[in-house]
């Protein structure tokens, strides 16, 4: 049997990376552009399981509107899966993700979101441009013998951190679950938070969004960190209390953000505003500043990530139809104090 599955917000480099991959495995792919919300489930009408992306909105509205149009799965494209109500789900309709597709396309942004800012490259591109060769405002900072935080030390802080080590970086680490093994391989100290904010000239982000870690840099987070800091995040926009980053821009606290994700990023990231006016004015205060770097969501976007992110959809989606084990589920735990 073919099955159905509805692709939401299906860009053309979707639907060429997903038609080449599906030539394999043969099923019925049904493609929308929008990401999927209660506005548009309807669309989702005859299909076996939908196919979505890191700005779907999966609350328990969609997840009852699904379960009474038959859906049985919601194959995550991403890794992620903050954005899909987890409880609502359990035990009426399953749920898969993509746990890993190249965590280097994520570090190497993030390393390119750094040099870009510290050595303004993002600003002389403009600026040569224009015939002008000045290179007033542009003294950046060797990053050899300077100190990073990386928070979050999984599969792609771990890349994260190679990558530090080779720039010649004292490195600081944060997580719930140190691997310590690779901490002395490598040559990390973990420490706590509050170490990483007194101490790190970059802070980066690479933890999953929780709720103990919603909102972590925040005013009181930053009033902690030192003058100028550099702050990066690749992990999720709501590790962030953007107006807070915001004032510690505008006081020169925060001497530089690298953002690749924003809180409100699912009313923007993937679509083309250039025509129309901006209304977020929180998102165009961030970009009206020359030391934030704002990408869309993109940190994933390389080939190789593309592929991985098709094949392993697609495996997810069969072994569930065909009754296999489910490597890749995303499992309903009950908070322990309930
Ligand atoms: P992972 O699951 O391998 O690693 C996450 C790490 O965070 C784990 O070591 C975990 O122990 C740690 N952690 C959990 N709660 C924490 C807390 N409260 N404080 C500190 N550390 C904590 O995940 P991976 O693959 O490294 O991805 C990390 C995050 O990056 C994802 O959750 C996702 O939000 C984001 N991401 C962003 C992408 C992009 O295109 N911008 C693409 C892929 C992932």
């Amino acid at each position: 049997m073919s099955y159905r599955i509805a692709v939401f917000d299906a860009k053309k480099y979707d639907i060429d990376n997903f038609n080449t991959v599906n030539e394999k495995y043969g099923f019925q792919l049904r493609f929308h552009k929008e990401h999927l919300d209660i506005h548009n489930v309807i669309l989702a009408s005859e299909c076996d399981a939908v196919c979505v992306f890191v700005n779907a909105v999966i609350d328990a509205a969609v997840i009852n509107k699904l379960v009474s149009l038959g859906v049985k799965l919601i194959a995550l494209r991403c890794a992620g899966f903050n954005n899909v109500d987890i409880a609502s789900a359990a035990g009426r309709i399953t749920v898969v993700r993509v746990p890993e597709y190249s965590p280097h396309a994520i570090a190497e942004h993030t390393l390119a979101l750094m040099l870009s800012l510290n050595r303004r490259i993002h600003r002389a591109f403009w600026r040569t441009k224009d015939n002008n060769f000045s290179l007033n405002g542009f003294l950046g900072f060797d990053m050899c013998g300077k100190t990073i935080g990386v928070i979050g030390t999984g599969k792609i802080g771990r890349v994260v951190v190679e990558l530090m080590k080779g720039l010649g970086m004292r490195v600081l680490a944060y997580d719930l679950y140190p691997n310590n093994e690779f901490a002395e391989k490598i040559g990390l100290e973990y420490t706590s938070l509050e170490e990483i904010y007194r101490q790190a000239d970059i802070i980066t982000l690479h933890c999953p969004l929780t709720k103990e870690t919603e909102y972590m840099i925040c005013d009181k987070s930053i009033e902690k960190m030192k003058d100028g800091v550099m702050i990066v995040n690749t992990g999720r926009g709501k590790l962030i209390h953007t107006k807070h980053l915001i004032d510690g821009l505008v006081s020169g606290k925060v001497g530089f953000a690298g953002l690749d994700v924003y809180e409100e990023e699912s009313a923007y990231f993937y679509e083309d505003f250039s025509d129309k006016v901006l209304t977020d004015e929180t998102l165009a205060r961030l970009l009206s500043f020359n030391n934030v770097i704002v990408t869309s969501h993109q940190a994933f976007f390389t080939k190789e990530a593309m592929t991985n992110i098709a094949m392993t959809t697609m495996d997810n989606i069969l072994d569930f139809f065909t009754n296999k084990e489910l490597k890749n589920e995303v499992v309903y735990k009950k908070p322990e104090n309930n």
